[in-house]
């Protein structure tokens, strides 16, 4: 995913109506199915929320999807979809998004990188990246911003060298996780151990999920304050 879009100053927010959604039998991916490197579209899929063989996705669905359930803001998701995502065309399969360059990126927090010679990155979940993330939350509850700088900075160390939309996808995506099954508390967004672990492990709502709406201003925020947290603790070292 490509997200210096996101980084933009919010936009005047516009306010859309959207149905309550209804979560649908969870039910993996079976033989056949297309799925992608992102938890979120995966999820989306398990619930039979878009297609759950996860093709022929329209994007005019997706965006809705993105609304009523994740509760992202209209200037949010426009923006998203915005980007190279749009080269799909109308309509897109899950595995299409696996394309290793305009999308797909290497350092990921719980996939492995594209295999030498391959175009396409791996879709399944690597669990023992699931485990070292989850060793990163400092109180085993939930993950702050600062535990989520901490964890991009030791995956990167690994790296002598990466894309841009790798540093910065590799910030947004677990920031948008946190505002959109999160919550904030002082002024500062945190989420659940378990919540985040269920998404991006098992690719399922969490227990309990509520929407809520959130938007460009609050990913400019959590993905600012991600950043500066990775610069300090670079700097401690
Ligand atoms: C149009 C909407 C979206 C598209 C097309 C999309 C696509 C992608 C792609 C291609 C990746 C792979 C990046 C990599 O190489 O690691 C990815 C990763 C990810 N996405 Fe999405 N995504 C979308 C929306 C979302 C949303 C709304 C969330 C969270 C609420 C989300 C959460 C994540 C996370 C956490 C990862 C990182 C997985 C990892 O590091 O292993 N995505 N997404």
């Amino acid at each position: 995913m490509v997200f210096s879009a996101f980084l933009l100053p919010a936009l005047v927010t516009v306010v859309v109506a959207l149905p309550a959604f209804e979560p649908g039998t969870w039910k993996p991916a079976g033989p056949g199915d297309s799925r992608a490197p992102c938890p979120l579209l995966n999820t989306l899929a398990n619930h039979n929320l878009i297609n759950h063989n996860g093709k022929n996705i329209s994007f005019a669905h997706l965006n809705e999807t993105l609304g009523n359930v994740v509760g992202m803001e209209a200037p949010l998701r426009n923006a998203i979809l915005a980007g190279p995502i749009q080269k799909l065309g109308d309509t897109f399969d899950l595995h299409d998004v696996a394309l290793h360059g305009d999308f797909e990126h290497d350092a990921s927090l719980v996939h492995d990188d594209v295999a030498t010679g391959k175009q396409y990155a791996p879709v399944t979940v690597n669990q023992t990246k699931v485990v070292i993330f989850k060793s990163f939350s400092a109180n085993g509850k939930v993950f702050t911003a600062h535990d989520i700088a901490a964890a991009r900075v030791s995956i990167e160390s690994d790296y002598s060298s990466l894309s841009d939309n790798a540093v910065s996808a590799g910030v947004g995506e677990p920031a948008l996780v946190t505002l959109a099954f999160g919550s904030k508390k002082d002024e500062s967004w945190v989420i659940p151990v378990e919540s985040m672990l269920t998404l991006l492990g098992k690719e399922r709502l969490p227990n309990g999920f509520v929407t809520h709406d959130f938007g460009l201003e609050d990913l400019g925020g959590l993905t600012a304050e991600i950043t500066n947290d990775m610069q300090a603790i670079r700097a401690a070292r």
